[in-house]
């Protein structure tokens, strides 16, 4: 096909450095930390730049909307982005960009795109400013009576507020398990005290104090818009994999010191193994979730079944985790790989949904 057909895709995103890769250990962190884990994986303690892409996942992306006949443009999302796009004048954006700074910081590249008019993949400056925030999500969450923990935001003194353990404790607006380890699951007030400590002194934000959702837990990859919104098949996280002596949750640990290429971890059942009811429940869940929240596109929807057996909401992804190589575990690709789809078709899935919902095909 001749260059006329192709169309110009600028791709955003934001990458971890290498030198940054290799940054010394914020002792401030170690101090938090199992010791074994700061014996054996001392590159990875810091997870400051944990939700940003690797460059081969940037290129793996590039590629595949290549392979698809379009023109790509990389864009890195910094300061100058703004000036780069508006100079490029792409006919979409394809974004995975999770940006710099601020709670709402996955939501500046869609809102300079919205300013451009310029139409890009994915949920809005909106929806995606919502999610970031744990707890702006439940309260919507909780209107429309979609199931998800109890919850508190503490920022300061909480004496006494919280009398049921086990509670979970987390920041109140990361990703990619940023902030979230073994110790987050807490049994009584001291240790309480010393995560929402940890929160304040690392992460400079809120702690969000949840209910512990014990039961089976799995992530649901989707694809579409509205009523036409399709459930890939769901997965399954096999937490019996997570050593004995950790807590049973998908956790900083579990993500990147435990389950690593050298030594996989059979983390993953998809489709998730659970009678046609809860199945079909989790379904449900997810794309009420997926619709209420008006998310665009795709998304990544994290469950877990509390005690009787109904599929609460943990945290919803509008931009989820997509590394290219089937040896990382990661869950959107696996759930499309199940559904036949290989990754290149994957990513062509996403820019074909953003471009029927602005009419360019
Ligand atoms: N209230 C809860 N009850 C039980 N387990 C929880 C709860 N909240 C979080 N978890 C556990 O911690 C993990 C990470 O939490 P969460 O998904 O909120 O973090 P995240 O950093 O946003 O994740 P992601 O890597 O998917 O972006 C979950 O997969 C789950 O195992
Ligand atoms: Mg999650």
């Amino acid at each position: 096909m001749s260059d006329i057909f192709k169309m110009l895709v600028a791709l955003t995103y934001n990458v971890k450095k290498e030198e940054e890769k290799v940054r010394k250990i914020d002792t401030s962190i170690s101090k938090y930390i199992n010791e074994s884990i700061l014996i054996n994986y001392p590159e990875r303690i810091d997870d400051t730049y944990a939700e940003w892409d690797s460059m081969e996942t940037i290129e793996a992306i590039k590629n595949a909307l290549e392979e698809y006949n379009n023109n790509v443009v990389l864009i890195e999302a910094d300061e100058n982005a703004y000036i780069k796009i508006r100079n490029t004048k792409p006919n979409i954006v394809f974004n995975v960009a999770e940006g710099f700074y601020g709670a709402s910081r996955e939501s500046q590249i869609p809102s300079i795109l919205e300013m451009l008019n310029i139409p890009y993949t994915g949920s809005d400056s909106i929806t995606i400013g919502i999610c970031h925030d744990k707890s702006r999500c439940k309260e919507i969450l909780s209107y429309y009576r979609i199931p998800n923990p109890d919850f508190l935001i503490v920022n300061g003194k909480f004496e006494n507020q919280v009398k049921k353990f086990p509670k979970f404790v987390k920041p109140l607006h990361e990703g990619s398990s940023k902030g979230i380890y073994n110790s987050s699951v807490v049994n009584n007030e001291i240790e309480l005290k010393r995560e929402v400590e940890r929160i304040k002194e690392i992460y400079k934000q809120p702690a969000l104090i949840e209910d512990f959702i014990k039961g089976k837990e799995f992530t649901v990859a989707m694809l579409g818009n509205g009523e036409n919104v399709k459930v890939l098949p769901i997965i399954e996280i096999n937490l019996d994999e997570v050593p004995s002596d950790f807590n049973k949750i998908y956790s900083y640990e579990v993500k990147w010191f435990f389950d690593t290429r050298e030594n996989k971890l059979d983390i993953f059942k998809c489709p998730a193994e659970v009678d046609d009811v809860t199945y079909k429940a989790i379904e449900k869940v997810a794309i009420e979730t997926f619709q209420k929240l008006r998310l665009r596109d795709w998304a990544r929807i994290d469950i877990r079944l509390d005690v009787n057996n109904i599929p609460n909401v943990i945290e919803v992804n509008p931009l989820p985790g997509i590394l290219p190589d089937p040896e990382d575990n990661s869950c959107f690709p696996k759930a499309a790989r199940v559904a036949g789809m290989n990754y290149n078709q994957m990513i062509n899935a996403v820019l074909e949904e953003a471009k029927k919902r602005y009419n360019l095909i």
